[in-house]
């Protein structure tokens, strides 16, 4: 890809946690790497094509660090439950679907389309157990332009036998699903998934520790989630000191540098962390997905983000989908925003609520640090932009571009059809 042109039009990207730089002027990209952001186009960009969106946002396609495809099918409902009765009544039922390759292709391709649509330019994403299904969604990830990390799971206990692997099948079929995928996508890769600790026996860990650090790839899993989770994960592995240090012991908590390289680790939620949990997760580098739209609907808690913030912990955004009803961005900034107030409120009155720049850091840069230099227009930044034409959302009176671009999160623009193009890595999807 190298084709050069300019976007025009209200640029908008973080600056630090807590600015967004605005400018009405052009976002240049060449062979899908930003060239930076331009009031006047430099003379060496003078004769380049210009994309003029007017009036309208320019702002980073956004992040989603946590999200179950297979889930998708299912969100907005069966949210009567907390955790562990929810994955028996409403998630595993729904999963074991995934045997049936034509159901998985059928639903897989409404997922990947949903994903094309909205804000998400980047998602790391987990399927089910089913090596099979696995490989059909990372083809209708490949196809919807969307840049993905997707996870065959993995799990032999706690769950029915439809979706239940020995620890022997679960390692064999990872490694047969890794083979099968080397080398097929551009813009989607595999990440190793174990589900979670109370999933997961010693055996099938061991194994998988041995799997990433033959194939380097990053993890994702989940963490501390919901107290009656982390009692099981308690008993279960009285050898840990606490739940983090359950996957550090096996070699999956956190960066582990390669070759020119880091491959990395994502923790779900981390709504229980202790104190020791806390240190780990800022020792390893762990990128923590805060999801606080599945901890509204499974009433898991409120995760103390703020904290995270401040003692420099990765922090990212995830949608969770189905224990997170929506697959909007931008519903779960809003939503990030305001379970932090209550947080403040309820909880701890020396945690400030976030701010909207925050929650903005989060979406785009702070997930977007996963896969790179992703996140901003910065010169060398991956270009993922997103066009979002606010006119539906009328005004009295002209209102600056930072309060325009507040109201178009909060009032959700990405699924209402504000998203009027869409880039990722320089290609326009729509
Ligand atoms: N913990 C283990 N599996 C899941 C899942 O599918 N969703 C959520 N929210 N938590 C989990
Ligand atoms: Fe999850």
């Amino acid at each position: 890809m190298t084709e050069t042109f300019a976007l025009k039009g209200n640029i908008c990207y973080s600056e630090s946690k807590t600015r967004i730089k605005t400018v009405h002027g052009y976002a240049v990209c060449s062979g899908g790497i930003s060239r930076g952001v331009y009031e006047s186009l430099p003379e060496e960009f003078s004769a380049v094509p210009v994309y003029d969106f007017g009036d309208s946002l320019i702002i980073p396609a956004m992040v989603d660090l946590h999200i179950h495809a297979p889930q998708y099918a299912f969100r907005g409902t069966g949210m009567d439950y907390e955790l562990m009765q929810w994955l028996c009544n409403a998630a595993f039922p729904e999963e074991e679907r995934y045997a049936d390759e034509e159901y998985a292709r059928r639903a897989y391709s409404v997922f990947a389309g949903g994903l094309r649509r909205g804000a998400t330019g980047r998602a790391c994403i987990f399927a089910t157990v089913h090596r099979r299904a696995t490989e059909i969604l990372m083809e209708e990830m490949e196809k919807s332009g969307v840049v993905s990390r997707v996870g065959k799971v993995n799990m032999d206990r706690g769950a029915p036998q439809g979706i239940l692997e020995s620890a022997q099948e679960s390692a064999d079929e990872t490694v047969h699903w890794l083979e099968d995928v080397k080398g097929r996508f551009s813009r989607t890769a595999p990440i190793l998934t174990p589900r979670f600790l109370p999933g997961c026996t010693d055996e099938l860990m061991h194994r998988l520790g041995t799997i990433r650090e033959k194939y380097d790839l990053p993890v994702q899993s989940h963490l501390s989630e919901n107290p009656e989770e982390i009692e099981l994960v308690g008993k279960l592995f009285p050898q840990a000191d606490f739940y983090g240090d359950g996957y550090d012991m096996y070699g999956m908590f956190g960066d582990r540098e390669t070759h020119g390289g880091s491959v990395r680790t994502i923790m779900a939620h981390c709504v229980w962390s202790d104190e020791r949990e806390v240190k780990r997760l800022y020792e390893n580098g762990v990128f923590v997905a805060h999801c606080p739209g599945s901890n509204l609907n499974l009433s898991s808690g409120i995760a103390p983000v703020r904290k995270y913030l401040d003692a420099g912990i990765r922090v990212g955004l995830g949608t969770d989908v189905a224990a997170g009803h929506s697959d909007s961005l931008f519903r779960t900034m809003t939503d990030a925003i305001q379970v932090s107030k209550m947080y403040w409120r309820y909880v701890d009155k020396g945690a400030a609520p976030l701010r909207f720049e925050e929650a903005f850091w989060m979406a785009t840069r702070g997930g977007g640090e996963f896969f790179g230099r992703v996140g901003g227009f910065d010169t060398g930044y991956a270009f993922d932009a997103l066009v979002i034409d606010d006119t539906s959302l009328r005004s009295p009176r002209e209102l600056p571009v930072p309060e325009r671009l507040e109201r178009a999160v909060y009032l959700s623009l990405d699924i209402t059809g504000g998203i009027k193009a869409k880039f990722v890595a320089g290609s326009r999807l729509f």
